[in-house]
Formats: C-alpha cells, sequence, structure tokens
C-alpha cells in the first residue's frame, strides 16, 4: 500500500542553517488527497521533489510503503525511477514533436510493454480524460487545458500507486481550473492512488483535498482536513492565512473596554487572561435587532456586493471588522448598528500564537453557549460558498 512517511525531514540547499524545509514529519495514507498549502517559498515543491527523489534529504528519513527510500545517516537512497510514481509539474512538458497518443504511451514504451496493452491501457486512459478525439494531434495545437489533461494521462496510463502535482492547474484560467478540479477528484476516486499535490491557493487546497498540510518557512503548521484547519486553526499563521476575506484578529492588548468586558463575560477570566489575539471568522458577526448586554455597537464604513455573498465594513470601538452576509445587507455607510458574534466560534490564541482551546470553558461557564460544540459541525467551508450560519447565534 502506497503510504509516505516523513520523519524529521530536513532540507538545505548547501547553508544548514537556512533550511528549504525543517524537521518535517508528515505521514500521508495510502489513498489519500493531500495538499501541501502555503505562501510562495514555504518548501512545497521541495517536500515534493524529496518524495520523488529529484532532491535528496540532508537530515531525516523519508519512507514508502514503509521501505526506507532516503535515509542519509544509513546511506538509503531509491532513485526515482524506482519509486514507482508519477510527476505532474506547473508546466506540462509534453513532447512537441510527438502526438498526443504517442506522448500518452511514453511512459509504457519504456517499460517496453506489449503493443496491444499499450494501445489498449493509452485509449482507454484517453478516453477517461477526453482527448481521443485529439490523439493524433500534436501539443501546439491544444488548449492549455487539453495539454494538461495528455500530462495528467501520460502519468495515469503507468498506474503508478503514488501521485505527485505541483500546482498542476495553475496556468489554467478560471473556468478550466474548475472543471479540471472535478476531474482531478473523480480520477483519484478512480484510480485510487495517494496523490500529493501542491499548491498556493487555498480554495484549491478547500476543495479537493482530503487533508491539508498548512507550511510556513518549511515547517509544517497544522495537518488536518479542510474543516479543522479553517474551523479549528492550531496558530495565528494558519488562522490568518485561510479565509477570504480573512479572519479578523483583534489584539488584546489594544482592545477597549467594552470588548474586554464582553469578552470577560463570556470567556471567564481564566481563558481571557491567557488569551493575546482573538480571530472572529467574518461570517461569525451578524447585526442584530438586540440590544442585550454583550451585543456591541459598531459603525457601518462600507458594503462590497460580491455576487452571492456581501462584505461589510464594520468600525466597532477601535477595531475595524469585516462581517460577511449571505445577500446584500442593505446597510448604509454611516449608520450605527449593533452586531452579535458567534461566540462557539471564536478561535482564542495565546501569547505564542497558539491556539487555546475554549470549549471545554464554554461549556463550564454555563453561560449562554451550553449547547456549543454542535456548532463546529454546522460551520460550513468557504469553498462551498456558503455563509456560516451559527445554529445560537450568541451575543457578545
Ligand atoms: N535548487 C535550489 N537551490 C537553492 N535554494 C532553493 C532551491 N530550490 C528551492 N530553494 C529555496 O528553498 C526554499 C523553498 O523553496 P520551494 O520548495 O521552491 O518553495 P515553494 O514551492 O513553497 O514556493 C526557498 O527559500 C527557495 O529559495
Ligand atoms: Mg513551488
Amino acid at each position: 500500500m502506497p503510504t509516505i512517511t516523513l520523519k524529521a525531514a530536513t532540507k538545505h540547499y548547501g547553508k544548514p542553517d537556512a533550511p528549504a524545509i525543517n524537521a518535517l514529519d508528515l505521514f500521508i495514507e495510502d489513498g489519500e488527497f493531500m495538499c501541501l498549502l502555503g505562501p510562495s517559498g514555504c518548501g512545497k515543491t521541495t517536500t515534493l521533489r524529496l518524495i520523488a527523489g529529484l532532491e535528496n534529504l540532508s537530515g531525516g528519513s523519508l519512507h514508502l510503503d514503509s521501505k526506507p527510500v532516503d535515509v542519509p545517516d544509513h546511506g538509503h537512497f531509491v532513485s526515482p525511477d524506482k519509486r514507482k510514481l508519477g510527476l505532474v509539474f506547473q508546466s506540462y512538458a509534453l513532447w512537441p514533436h510527438l502526438s498526443v497518443r504517442r506522448n500518452v504511451e511514453f511512459g509504457l514504451r519504456l517499460q517496453k510493454k506489449p503493443k496491444a496493452e499499450i494501445q489498449h491501457a493509452t485509449e482507454a486512459v484517453m478516453q477517461t480524460l477526453g482527448i481521443l478525439d485529439y490523439a493524433e494531434r500534436y501539443p501546439s495545437e491544444l488548449s492549455g487545458g487539453q495539454q494538461q489533461r495528455v500530462a495528467l494521462a501520460r502519468m495515469l496510463v503507468v498506474n503508478p500507486g503514488i501521485l505527485l502535482m505541483d500546482e498542476p492547474l495553475s496556468n489554467l484560467d478560471a473556468r478550466l481550473r474548475l472543471q479540471m478540479r472535478t476531474e482531478l477528484q473523480r480520477i483519484h476516486q478512480q484510480y485510487q492512488s495517494t496523490l500529493v499535490f501542491v499548491t498556493h491557493d487555498q480554495w484549491e487546497a478547500m476543495a479537493l483535498a482530503t487533508r491539508i498540510a498548512v507550511m510556513h518557512e518549511g515547517i509544517i503548521q497544522q495537518v488536518g482536513t479542510p474543516t479543522d484547519i479553517y474551523e479549528r486553526p492550531a496558530n495565528r499563521f494558519v488562522a490568518e492565512f485561510i479565509g477570504s476575506p480573512p479572519i479578523n484578529m483583534v489584539e488584546l492588548d489594544h482592545a477597549d473596554a467594552d470588548f474586554k468586558q464582553a469578552l470577560f463575560q463570556l470567556l471567564g477570566e481564566k481563558v481571557v487572561q491567557q488569551t493575546a489575539a482573538i480571530g472572529i471568522r467574518p461570517e461569525h458577526i451578524q447585526v442584530t435587532n438586540s440590544t442585550k448586554a454583550g451585543t456591541l455597537g459598531a459603525i457601518v464604513l462600507s458594503e462590497i456586493p460580491t455576487g452571492g455573498q456581501s462584505i461589510c465594513e464594520l468600525a466597532c470601538g477601535n477595531h475595524n471588522l469585516l462581517m460577511t452576509t449571505s445577500r446584500a445587507s442593505g446597510l448604509v455607510p454611516g449608520t450605527t448598528v449593533r452586531i452579535a458574534i458567534a461566540v462557539d466560534a471564536l478561535n482564542c490564541f495565546d501569547r505564542q500564537g497558539q491556539r487555546i482551546s475554549i470549549a471545554s470553558e464554554l461549556q463550564n461557564s454555563g453561560s449562554t453557549l451550553s449547547q456549543s460544540g454542535t456548532n463546529w459541525q454546522s460551520a460550513s467551508l468557504p469553498a462551498h460558498n456558503t455563509p456560516y450560519h451559527s445554529t445560537q447565534s450568541t451575543t457578545l
């Protein structure tokens, strides 16, 4: 079974004090669709190239199917051609002088498979990817999306257990990207391969992955399902990297008295004392008619309609907060409103920027939050573009 295990994996390109990836631990299960997600330069491509064997580790270990393939301390290194992998990079690198058919069957010819088998396998995979009609064309006669499908077909035809893809959709226009995403999911289900997919695009990762590894400066920040990553970010980097419009991050040192007072009431002194910053997703703020203690006054600064949803900027005491609503809110800039916040969806971070678990505190507080927990499951992901509706919008 193709599993991938990186332990304390470190890679530097000549400068040990500036590693491209640093003590990285990652276990990728058989059949998983794992996305490596992070800003440019965080070490995604390096990780993928290490798995492929195009780079070798400076320290730590890499196992494929529990077999050591790169363990520098023990002198193990298995060359890329012996690792049974398929690779697709951002540039498709098709042979320009070969037809689509010839490009796709290339790997099987190298393996010296029988002619009939080559023809059968090639046509089957071209059929699956909808490129059979272009079989006799040359790459220069194809659109970007068609070329990308040929690159995928060329990889799939040799039926590798592990597929590695480095930003394979980034050269496609928005519509094609969507189409190829759906296709990739279908291919993943059909071929049941272990897939490692590199992207800097959070929507792509959210839409495709079974799990996401968020990376920053060569270090894995969090590994989890898209829901985990979005709803329970392990630290401030993940909270702020994921989500668009971005999470509202309120530094408690700069919070005004009203805001702090409300937090004390709600979260209790113990949590607030540990907390350095509070993260509030824009969809967890609602305008309310209630004037109950705990709601906050805010002034509407602007509203930006973005098709399905609308983004409002609010001034709330010292803070500017973004709020998303499922449709145009009709709020007029300059007017004063009251807002409520879904407290059970708050993210509290300590001085080191690490998440503080507040679920048990909320339960213990016996306050308005007694049924919290259910709300975590009901939150929906931005990938589906449906705004979050807390099952109990509790006022702050
Ligand atoms: N061949 C190389 N030689 C020297 N430094 C490199 C090389 N490849 C990558 N790096 C450095 O390693 C870090 C991680 O790069 P990379 O893995 O390409 O990141 P990403 O794919 O996330 O953008 C960057 O600082 C980059 O400059
Ligand atoms: Mg890269």
